[in-house]
């Protein structure tokens, strides 16, 4: 009896959504038509790994919101200090910072060099 009662616990704290959103890597791709135009691809987003090492507060909801499409990012926002580019984060020495395109974005290939 016991153990029942504590596999339900647990079933219910692994589904609860503060234990996580169950999403390795997130793909955003809004922008996609701006970021071939810079030889980019879309950005996979490692959502699992922020949230082994910041909690849901941190970002949600005063930096994004937490649905899928609905936070409308762009480089302009990541370079001042929004989005990605919030403080602490990826436009500081806290994180890998923005130059390094191609460690959030996929690079296109040259289609001229082929
Ligand atoms: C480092 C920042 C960060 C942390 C920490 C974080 N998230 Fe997110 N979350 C994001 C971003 C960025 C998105 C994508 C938003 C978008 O597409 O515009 C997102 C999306 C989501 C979504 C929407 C998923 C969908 O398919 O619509 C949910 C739900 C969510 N997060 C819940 C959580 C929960 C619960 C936690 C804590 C366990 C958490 N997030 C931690 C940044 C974060
Ligand atoms: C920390 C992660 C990160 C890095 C590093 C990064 N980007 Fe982005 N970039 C994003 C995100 C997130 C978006 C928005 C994705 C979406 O929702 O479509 C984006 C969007 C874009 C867009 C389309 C929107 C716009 O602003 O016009 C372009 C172009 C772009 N990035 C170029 C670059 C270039 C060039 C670099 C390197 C100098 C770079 N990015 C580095 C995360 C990053």
């Amino acid at each position: 009896m016991i153990r029942v009662s504590i596999a339900g616990i647990l079933c219910w704290l692994i589904a609860s959504p503060a234990f996580g959103i169950d999403v390795i890597d997130m793909v955003l791709d809004s922008k996609v038509a701006s970021m071939n135009k810079a030889g980019l691809g879309p950005v996979t987003y490692p959502h699992k790994l922020h949230e082994q090492i910041y909690k849901c507060e941190d970002c949600h909801p005063s930096i994004f919101i937490d649905k899928r499409g609905a936070n409308d990012i762009d480089m302009q926002k990541n370079i001042s200090d929004q989005a990605c580019g919030a403080p602490g984060c990826h436009n500081s020495a806290y994180a890998f910072p923005l130059y390094f395109c191609d460690k959030c974005h996929t690079v296109l290939e040259p289609t001229d060099e082929k």
